[in-house]
């Protein structure tokens, strides 16, 4: 009599056999190589007909897009406390912080902020800069952590109150205005938006026009001597 044969999986085939993936498929369903090859370019189609379709919808409605490169809703605004330049503390939560998914820093600067311009010149600035200006006075921004030199990901440093590239030491405000280094703007930032009490940021749209700023183009002070970072 004929021993029944024990179904395997293609992995347990493979370990038996030292045969490829394909082998061990044909042995599974007992297939020929021309069958096995057909069902391979039937599969192999409609995963790429998906893909076409699935980036013509992206194109056409850009709002269907989450994650990285689509609109991200992150926590309610009170999970983001206003903090004065001086005072951001990444560590503590204080005017400045990480959101992974939009791989961006939040910044929340209280309404006291002293700003180095007014009136229409600093309303100008501030949205040139995509700030975003909130009902009780205070200002947002979706600082985007891909330095502008040459890509690297920066951190902000509690210690000196700013962003401080590791690679090449570029170095930005809290605002992520340019300071020093290579890096030939100030940093890239998000849109930025309110869905009632939490935020959005489109990371879709990004604002990579922020030049070094000068006297007369700058949001804020320069960092006083104590917070020069090492
Ligand atoms: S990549 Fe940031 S300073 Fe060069």
């Amino acid at each position: 009599m004929a021993k029944e044969q024990t179904p395997r999986t293609p992995q347990e085939y493979e370990m038996l056999t030292g045969g490829g993936a394909e082998a061990a498929e044909q042995s599974r369903q007992g297939l020929s190589r021309r069958q096995l090859l057909r069902r391979v370019v039937a599969v192999t189609a409609g995963l790429v007909g998906a893909e076409a379709v699935g980036g013509a919808l992206v194109m056409i409605y850009p709002g269907l897009t989450s994650g990285f490169g689509g609109k991200i809703t992150l926590k309610k605004k009170s999970a983001y406390p206003a903090a004065i330049p001086a005072e951001f503390d990444i560590e503590n939560g204080k005017g400045v912080f990480y959101e992974f998914e939009a791989k961006s820093y939040i910044v929340h600067l209280a309404a006291e902020t002293p700003w180095l311009l007014s009136g229409g010149a600093l309303s100008d600035l501030i949205d040139s800069e995509w700030l975003v200006k909130d009902s009780d006075g205070t200002y947002w921004a979706a600082i985007y952590q891909r330095c502008v030199h040459l890509g690297c990901k920066f951190n902000f440093l509690t210690s000196c109150r700013s962003f401080k590239c590791p690679c090449h030491g570029s170095h930005y405000n809290d605002d992520g205005e340019y300071l020093s280094g290579p890096a030939p703007r100030s940093n890239d930032r998000f849109l930025l938006s309110f869905s009632g009490d939490t935020l959005v940021v489109d990371t879709g749209k990004l604002n990579s026009s922020v030049q070094h700023p000068s006297a007369t183009t700058r949001l804020l002070q320069e960092l006083p001597v104590q917070f020069a970072c090492q």
